[in-house]
């Protein structure tokens, strides 16, 4: 799905900023091209290392159950290669997964972000208490007024470089907007910051408790 952000920033504009991280993408440089066989690469077989490396975290269908672990099913690849490449170079941070995304190749962010990219949405259990509709009722209010579905879509459901945020556990998503909001996690772009900056503490704590319940598509 294309949603306006993906308009917004152009694939140029990230590729520009990130050199390297997709070297198939990267604008021509003929002296630069890297050796590296793509044909060889191209054999390895990501759904198995995904199982082998990634899955006791983030769960074997992308549906992780751990806590503060995020949700990869339906995730964009595009997204997914983004915040594997911040991992690496040190500019999002945090332990578990720092030491994973150090390991990695630019072919292995590249063929893991492609494999996330096929991973079907997968919703989430049956709640153990009915969402609260009061609660729900202001989430969406919230998201219409700070625009939040402008880039991540009606359904939330995100597209290119924007994430999904519909499904995604609360705890996760509490973190990660409080995150953006106090500068901790600068993101790829300014984007987020920019949305959320000014937004009250509570707010965002608010949205993320819709978001996590919005079925989404
Ligand atoms: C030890 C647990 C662990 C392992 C193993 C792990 N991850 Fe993670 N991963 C995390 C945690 C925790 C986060 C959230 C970090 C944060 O809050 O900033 C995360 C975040 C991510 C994100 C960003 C998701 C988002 O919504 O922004 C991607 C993509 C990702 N991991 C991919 C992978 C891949 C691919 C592998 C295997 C190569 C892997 N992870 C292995 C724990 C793990
Ligand atoms: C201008 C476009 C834009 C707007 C408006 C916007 N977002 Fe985002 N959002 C993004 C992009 C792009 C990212 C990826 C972050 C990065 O750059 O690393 C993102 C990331 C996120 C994440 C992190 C998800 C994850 O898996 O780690 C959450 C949560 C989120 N946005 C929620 C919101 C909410 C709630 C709002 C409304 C208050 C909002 N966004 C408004 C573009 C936007």
């Amino acid at each position: 799905m294309r949603t306006a952000a993906s308009l917004v920033c152009s694939m140029a504009v990230l590729f520009a900023l990130a050199p390297g991280a997709w070297g198939q993408a990267r604008p021509a440089a003929p002296k630069a091209a890297p050796k590296a066989a793509p044909a060889a690469a191209a054999k390895v077989d990501y759904a198995a290392r995904f199982a082998g490396l990634c899955a006791a975290c983030h769960g074997a269908n992308g549906r992780s159950d751990l806590a503060n672990t995020p949700v990869l099913a339906g995730q964009p690849s595009l997204y997914a290669a983004t915040q594997l490449f911040l991992f690496r170079e040190g500019r999002r941070s945090n332990e578990a997964m720092t030491a994973v995304a150090k390991t990695l190749t630019d072919d292995d962010l590249r063929g893991f972000s492609d494999y996330i990219g096929t991973l079907p949405a997968v919703a989430a259990p049956p709640a153990a208490t009915p969402a609260d509709a009061a609660r729900m009722a202001k989430g969406r209010a919230l998201a219409d007024q700070y625009k939040c579905v402008f880039c991540h879509g009606a359904e939330l459901a995100g597209g290119q470089q924007v994430p999904r945020i519909a499904g995604q556990h609360e705890d996760y998503l509490r973190e990660s907007l409080r995150g953006f909001h106090s500068g901790k996690r600068p993101g790829y772009t300014q984007a987020m910051v920019a949305a959320v900056s000014q937004i009250p503490v509570e707010d965002l704590d608010l949205l993320a408790y819709y978001a996590a319940r919005f079925p989404g598509k």
